[in-house]
């Protein structure tokens, strides 16, 4: 459910080369649209705002040329996932629902990214209103992860093409594919941080029977990493996090409940022809309008919410939030500064494997790690960290305290730096792609790490 995002164009070296005129803001936006372009097929973008991004690189180019730069971001390529509302741009959720609705202002993350000087590529896809674990169920259609096509994995095993995860796919392929830098709240801390020397680490006891063996030992291997650099490294307990995704799911499925009942045909969005009575248009617009996932969740939120079940269910569940937060802050003040976990249980499936199982086992297994966090309101992060042997990106997570950001972003950019994760190779699958990144300044400046 949480947009999980990895960054491949390096932040800091492009807006270095912008700066020191290696290239233009115009430049390297044209340069991602034609990756865009190019990257099509793998269903990332919903909208690709090319007149708006190019106007923007337009102006930003003038501030350069002025010397009044807006700062780091300025005249850099982002995207944002389509439940973001972009004024005067299609935003739709990838619903039936909001298909064509375009609104009327700027999402506050938006806004403050165009008055840093972004430039804004378009909207990526996701799981219908952000309800899903795979970004397979919106209605413009599945995200095919890049890696699928890169030269590691073809080389290990050509198999068919796999999911993106998500619900933020559209938005992690994008990044993957050097089209856009993306969502970006973290960048301006990710570019300005230096390794500060930190004291202890803890290690979770997360270990489930479905963990991947390859994943359990990356994870452990970067425990050690840790230890050898003089962190102390010990294992924890979260006893409460058991019960984490079933409290998730209560109190998820009570707010969706409550936040989606404003679609209701008459203020905006899909209104059914159906109109025999009001009654009627409600249910059939509800019924048009939104995929099995979302209506699923809405009718069991309206079930937990209701009068005779409120105190059994959507209270109990709140208690049991109150424990799980409860572990974490017992965890840290027992001194520990961060925690090491698996983000997921394997790496990525093939997509006609992921869709064998039904909806809810799928997302109850995939936010199985990252769940947890989300209900102790915790800063996380996922880190990339090395190939698996079938040439696919394998990631941990760092959890930090709450409030406690910057620490969590300088242990993982220290983490980052360390582990050397490689850059994605498309070359070979796709025509031209390496003809638009060789030869170009953008390359020496993006893939150099
Ligand atoms: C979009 O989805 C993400 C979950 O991936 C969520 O955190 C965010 O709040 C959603 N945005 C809006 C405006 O609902
Ligand atoms: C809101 O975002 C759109 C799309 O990027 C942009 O064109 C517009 O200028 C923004 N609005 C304001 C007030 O900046
Ligand atoms: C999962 O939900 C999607 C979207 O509603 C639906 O198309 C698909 O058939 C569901 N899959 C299963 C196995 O129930």
């Amino acid at each position: 459910m949480l947009g999980m995002i990895s960054f491949s164009l390096n932040l800091s070296p492009v807006s270095a080369a912008l700066k020191h005129g290696q290239i233009t803001p115009t430049e390297l936006c044209q340069k991602c649209l034609s990756l865009i372009k190019k990257t099509k097929f793998l269903n990332a973008y919903i909208t690709v705002s090319e007149e708006v991004a190019l106007k923007q690189a337009e102006e930003s180019e003038k501030r350069y040329k002025q010397g009044q730069s807006l700062g780091d971001l300025d005249g850099i390529p982002v995207a944002v996932k389509d439940n973001f509302s972009t004024s005067g741009i299609e935003t739709t959720c990838a619903s039936n629902m909001l298909k064509g609705y375009i609104p009327p202002y700027n999402a506050t993350v938006v806004q403050k990214l165009l008055d840093q000087g972004a430039l804004l590529m378009g909207k990526t896809n996701l799981d219908e209103f952000a309800m899903g674990s795979g970004s397979t169920d919106g209605v413009f259609g599945a995200v095919k992860n890049p890696w699928s096509y890169s030269k590691q994995h073809r080389e290990k095993r050509p198999l068919n093409w796999l999911i993106a995860g998500g619900s933020s796919g559209g938005s992690a392929a994008a990044v993957a594919a050097l089209t856009s830098i993306s969502p970006a709240p973290f960048f301006k801390i990710f570019i300005s941080f230096s390794f500060v020397g930190v004291l202890r680490h803890g290690l979770t006891e997360y270990l489930v029977p479905e963990l991947s063996g390859e994943v359990r030992s990356l994870w452990s291997q970067a425990a050690d990493l840790f230890e050898s650099q003089g962190a102390k490294v010990i294992e924890v307990s979260l006893p409460h996090t058991l019960y984490s995704i079933v409290c998730y799911h209560v109190l998820c499925t009570s707010e969706v409940a409550s936040n989606m009942a404003r679609f209701d045909g008459l203020q905006y969005g899909h209104r059914s022809a159906i109109s025999v009575s009001t009654e009627a248009m409600y249910a059939a617009t509800r019924r048009e309008g939104f995929n099995d996932v979302v209506r699923g969740r809405i009718l069991s939120g309206n079930f937990f919410l209701l009068k005779e079940n409120y105190e059994n269910y959507f209270i109990k569940a709140q208690k049991v939030r109150r424990l799980i937060v409860n572990d974490f802050l017992n965890v840290f003040n027992s001194g520990v500064d961060v925690l090491l976990t698996p983000t997921t249980l394997s790496e990525a499936v093939p997509y006609a494997e992921f869709i064998k199982e039904d909806n809810r086992t799928r997302s109850a297994q995939d936010d199985i790690f990252t769940q947890a966090v989300n209900m102790a309101g915790l800063p996380a992060v996922s880190i990339p960290v090395a190939l698996s042997k079938q040439g696919l990106p394998v990631g941990l997570q760092l959890i930090g305290r709450a409030f406690c950001d910057q620490q969590l972003l300088t242990i993982a950019k220290w983490f980052e730096k360390q582990v050397q994760f490689p850059i994605i190779q498309l070359q070979e699958f796709m025509d031209d792609y390496s003809s638009v990144l060789d030869n170009q300044k953008l390359t020496s400046v993006s893939l150099q790490q």
